[in-house]
């Protein structure tokens, strides 16, 4: 399988574009970039002088003078290293202070730091704060942002520059007090980081390589960790009755698919958790077509359903104590001959029917089938969808917020603590009888849109006809998940959104 990046780090089973080596703390081999961290009054560890050299301090002072440098949390220098130092570059990180410093999220920190490495280059981090031991977990988390980072999606490009990594230094060397420490809190990091890279690299990937059934074959691969993983074909969903769902795909010529994979991390009695995405593989709107303007991004449809394999794939790389169920809806919405039309009514597996009034809203009718499959036949704790379901989030929220709805408070209290805690923010909204009575249609059970107004609200409410007694949340990335801006830890168009979030979560409250 070609990966995001030919040249294997050995240490798992997934290919890096970067080399990161957790080494003791001491004297950096020669050349290369060296990295240091600065405090707002730019001045080093004591420890990093004793290394470099006891001119390390005047150096940085001025510099940082010339420059305007002030060491704030995540600003970087970068100087061409002084005569008697054995490095090319010296990179002076800033780690702020009081409140800043204390908020300091390394994650972000290590994606600034790689941002200013050379292209190609080794880069050794002497990964001492001043004034502080160094701790090992910061130390995984800066090296997880130096990795995030580094990703790029290069698979189509067949001229590539061979010297410079695609922008990336070949090779990283974090220098700390206790390597042995450092490399046991990476471990699950590195399994968070291979599932957010898949999950980016299948939103990357076009959208006539990546149609349901391979995309199903993608999903697959995830055996190889120990995840059972059940493909439903479209002879196996009629007989299930997942008519909303094939409704759907009924105008493309390739099929659909479901696609269930289990993650046993705990005892057998424990309940599973699930996680559902919307796997559109291509949305062109289908009979309710859309404009031409930017119709390419409709390759990114499916970003709920990478979230949601990508997060299999950190649960079950870092081997997490839960049992744990993703399901994903594939489908492709095309205009054709035998395409689903406007006014149809279709009766989907939970047996409530559904007037078709815009086959532009797809989404909610292949997450209907899929969220009730999952209820009914696992009977889970909760469950979490993801779906890139509606332009109205975009309108409420830009692209630094997913739209939160949930039925259950603690569910959604928790979610948003994990958003804090690992920058996948979301903002929640509400859900209402008065926006439920807007999908009320004259002629079947429901309609499938409630217009213009609120109308990430009204999609949402769609979903909950679907949803029992089961705590359930559901996450709109239509903001985040494609197309986002590129931050400190990601520059790719596709994201991996919500891969930590939801990994954030079950480490925090579902593990036993
Ligand atoms: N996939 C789109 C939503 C979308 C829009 C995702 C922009 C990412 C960026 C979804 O299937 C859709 O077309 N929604 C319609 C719903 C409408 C017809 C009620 C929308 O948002 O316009
Ligand atoms: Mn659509
Ligand atoms: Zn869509």
């Amino acid at each position: 399988m070609p990966g995001h990046a030919q040249n294997g780090n050995g240490d798992d089973d997934m290919a890096h574009n970067v080399k990161l080596e957790f080494k003791p703390y001491d004297k950096p081999a020669e050349g290369g970039d060296v990295v240091v961290f600065v405090g707002a009054d730019r001045k080093s560890a004591p420890s990093a002088a004793g290394l470099l050299g006891a001119e390390l301090d005047e150096t940085i002072a001025r510099a940082a003078e010339l420059e305007r440098f002030k060491g704030k949390a995540k600003s970087v220098l970068v100087l061409i290293a002084p005569g008697g130092l054995a490095a090319d570059r010296l990179i002076v990180a800033g780690l702020g202070e009081g409140e800043e410093r204390a908020r300091l999220d390394w994650t972000a920190l290590g994606g600034a730091v790689c941002a200013r490495l050379s292209a190609g280059g080794h880069a050794h981090v002497l990964f001492e704060a001043p004034g502080e031991a160094a701790s090992a977990e910061n130390a995984a988390d800066f090296a997880l942002g130096v990795l995030l980072r580094s990703y790029r999606f290069d698979r189509y490009k067949t001229k590539k520059k061979d010297d410079d990594n695609g922008g990336a230094p070949a090779r990283v060397t974090i220098h700390v007090s206790d390597p042995a420490a450092a490399k046991r809190a990476w471990k699950s990091r590195a399994a968070v980081a291979d599932g957010v890279f898949l999950a980016r690299d299948l939103v990357n990937e076009p959208p006539n390589v990546l149609y349901p059934a391979a995309f199903a074959e993608r999903a697959a691969e995830l055996s190889r960790l120990g995840v059972d993983v059940e493909i439903l074909d479209e002879k196996a969903l009629k007989k299930l009755g997942m008519r909303a769902l094939l409704g759907v795909g009924q105008g493309s010529h390739n099929e659909s698919r479901v696609v269930i994979m289990r993650w046993n991390g705990a005892r057998d009695d424990v309940k599973p958790i699930a996680f559902v995405g919307k796997g559109v593989t291509f949305d062109t709107g289908g009979i309710s077509i859309k404009p031409a303007q930017n119709m390419e991004d409709m390759k990114g449809d499916m970003a709920g359903a990478a979230c949601v394999v990508g997060l299999m794939h950190a649960l079950a790389a870092r081997k997490a104590k839960v049992n744990a169920i993703g399901a994903i809806g594939l489908v492709e919405n095309m205009p054709d001959g035998r395409a689903q039309r406007p006014g149809d009514i279709v009766t989907s597996m939970s047996g409530q029917t559904i007037e078709i009034v815009n086959t532009d809203a797809e989404g909610r009718l292949v997450l209907a089938d899929v969220l009730w499959h999952v209820q009914d036949k696992y009977g889970p704790a909760f469950m979490v969808d993801l779906a890139t379901l509606t332009g109205a989030i975009l309108v409420a929220l830009g692209t630094e917020h997913a739209g939160l709805f949930s039925n259950n408070d603690e569910l959604a209290e928790r979610i948003a603590a994990a958003g804090r805690a690992t920058g996948e923010k979301v903002w929640r909204m509400p859900l209402a009888p008065e926006y439920d009575k807007l999908i009320d249609s004259k002629f079947a059970d429901m309609k499938n849109t409630g217009g213009r107004n609120g109308g990430s609200i009204t999609a949402a409410q769609f979903l909950q006809r679907f949803v029992n007694n089961t705590p359930w949340a559901h996450l709109d990335i239509a903001g985040t998940g494609m197309s986002s801006p590129s931050s400190d830890i990601n520059q790719s168009w596709g994201s991996g959104w919500g891969v930590r979030l939801l990994d954030r979560l079950v480490k925090d409250h579902y593990e036993s």
